[in-house]
């Protein structure tokens, strides 16, 4: 066991264990919001947030996969995050790839796998390498699947899927008449991965930001006032508390 596993055990807190939950959802999603708000309140660069951010996102992995959480998947740069200062762009650029570089030791012994998703071709060449060699080397792993959302927009997405289907169609592997749901799915980056069973949002804000759109469509949302570089397993306890007592219809009526 490394040291950082060590360390991490420390701030586990062993009255939250899994059996205290009736039901754990199969696939929690987050909206880890509010680093630069947390950097801010301190008189300190944004970046500052964002490595505080990082830090707090291993926490909440390690209680998730403690848990049994079979699907964590976290909103780590949008499509529209470009927007911001080149300045800030390159720390979290540089920010992800120490987070991947360090990831199976810091996660050391979680059996976490990790894949990317999102539209990767357009991020730094050293990320996208180390991309590739994480996914790599954690996919013989069967815990946690810890999926990275990164240049990610659920719109494009979604565009990029309907282009897919639509040259199917034109090079005739598939009827118009055969287009369902399931075809849809089958062209996200989320191929395969069940829907969220609840969202995650922190820092108080109450939005999609453009994040799985299509995913979310019966997701459950939860949103708490905290920044995301002070969340801890404690308050994904709470989201779970909260989500034990959510009565989710689909559609239906209950039971
Ligand atoms: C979320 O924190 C992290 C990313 C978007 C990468 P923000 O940077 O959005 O923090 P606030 O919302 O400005 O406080
Ligand atoms: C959503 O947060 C994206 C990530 C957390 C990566 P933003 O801070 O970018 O969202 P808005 O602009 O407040 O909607
Ligand atoms: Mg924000």
């Amino acid at each position: 066991m490394g040291l950082w596993t060590r360390i991490t055990r420390l701030f586990r807190r062993p009255e939250i264990a899994k059996g205290d939950f009736s039901t754990i959802p199969e696939h929690i999603a987050i909206i880890p919001d509010g680093n630069g708000r947390w950097a801010k309140k301190r008189g300190l660069p944004r970046s500052v947030g964002h490595r505080e951010g990082s830090m707090a996102l291993k926490k909440v992995v390690i209680y998730c996969s403690d848990i049994g959480v079979k699907y964590l998947s976290v909103f780590a740069f949008s499509t529209e995050n470009w927007k911001r200062p080149k300045s800030e762009v390159d720390a979290l650029m540089d920010l992800l790839v120490e987070f991947l570089r360090n990831a199976e030791k810091e996660l050391d012994g979680s059996n976490v796998r990790i894949k990317v998703i999102g539209d990767t071709l357009g991020l730094p060449a050293e990320l996208q390498q180390e991309i590739l060699r994480v996914e790599k080397l954690t996919g013989v792993n069967d815990g946690l699947n810890l999926i990275i959302c990164l240049n990610y927009g659920g719109r494009i997405e979604l565009l990029d899927a309907v282009k897919k289907i639509a040259h199917k169609v034109k090079e005739g592997k598939l009827e118009v008449e055969d287009i369902d749901e399931k075809q849809l799915e089958n062209c996200l980056y989320t191929a395969g991965i069940p829907e969220p069973d609840l969202l995650i949002r922190t820092s108080g804000e109450q939005r999609i930001s453009n994040y799985l759109l299509w995913q979310c469509a019966y997701t459950e949302f939860w949103f708490t006032p905290e920044l995301w570089p002070d969340v801890n397993g404690s308050h994904i306890a709470e989201a779970l508390k909260a989500f034990e007592l959510r009565n989710r219809r689909f559609g239906g009526i209950s039971q």
